[in-house]
């Protein structure tokens, strides 16, 4: 789907609009070409709706989807709760915007973050790549559900995965850490111990990307696993290592798990 029009009311003016930027100002608040605004969706003919000080991209569907991201041209926005009969918005992403950009409703996804360091679970060292990883999970329209800090030990670290994917249900689950050559390095031992199928094409999709960075990225056994309708993927300890293996495979991630959970059979599709 495109969007049709982007519309902004200002003092009972109605203002047409062919590009726009929205972003998140430093209040938090979503904001249209740099003034704070609310946002909104909007069927056809729907610009009578919009409230004043607000901003709205009018799409070619009568009926909204009750919970979900909303994805537009760079922009990535997730609806909220909101008493008016159409979604009200707030911007995840910042980005440009503009009349006839693609668009689409995405379902949110719910997510872990599991950070395996025996440091960070005894409170030596603050946790800053599981932070990080929840951070660009909200960039796929995922919501970090489930996040924990274990040390670097089997029992620990299979029993929250076992939790997360059997009672939780969780769509994806990341783990940073423990995927090097310590002796105590066993992130990825774990993983596969846990889980039915292996997805090798995701740690080599990291470890390609990552070897254009440094040379030390052959050093992370990162990998990927499935159980029952769950996807595991294990990413380096440091945030600067987990965030860049993350950008590398997180493009298909959605349609993967898609896939997985059988919402989408159709592989042939451009992306
Ligand atoms: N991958 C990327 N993209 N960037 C990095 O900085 N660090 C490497 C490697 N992979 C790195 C990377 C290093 S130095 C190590 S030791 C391994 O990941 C394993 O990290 P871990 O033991 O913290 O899991």
């Amino acid at each position: 789907m495109r969007i049709l029009e982007i519309l902004e009311k200002e003092r009972g003016e109605l203002f047409v609009h062919t590009l726009c930027y929205t972003g998140i100002n430093a209040a938090g608040k979503a904001s249209f070409n740099g003034t704070e605004k609310e946002l909104f969706l909007l069927p056809p003919g729907g610009f009578s709706s919009l409230p004043d000080s607000a901003a709205g991209f009018v799409l070619p569907v009568c009926e909204f989807p009750g919970d979900f991201f909303f994805s537009a041209g760079e922009a990535l926005f997730r609806t909220v709760p909101s008493s008016l009969p159409f979604p009200k918005l707030r911007a995840e992403m910042g980005g440009f915007l503009t009349v006839s950009s693609r668009a689409s409703f995405l379902r949110p996804l719910r997510a872990g973050v599991l950070t395996v360091s025996d440091k960070g679970s005894r409170g030596e060292r603050e946790d800053t790549s599981g932070p990080a990883l929840a951070e660009r999970l909200r960039g796929i329209g995922c919501d970090t559900a489930e996040t924990a800090v274990v040390p670097d030990e089997n029992e620990a670290i299979a029993a929250i995965l076992k939790n997360w994917t059997d009672l939780k249900d969780l769509h994806l689950i990341l783990c940073t850490g423990g995927t090097g050559f310590s002796p105590r390095d066993i992130t990825p031992e774990v993983l596969e111990s846990i889980a039915g199928r292996k997805v090798p094409g995701i740690g080599e999709a990291m470890r390609q990307a990552s070897l254009r960075i440094t040379p030390k990225a052959m050093l992370s056994r990162s990998n990927a696993v499935i159980r029952g309708e769950t996807l595991i993927i294990s990413l380096p300890g440091s945030a600067k290592g987990a965030t860049e293996c993350f950008d590398a495979i997180a493009g298909p991630l959605r349609h993967g798990i898609e896939i997985l959970r059988g919402w989408d059979g159709e592989c042939g599709s451009p992306s």
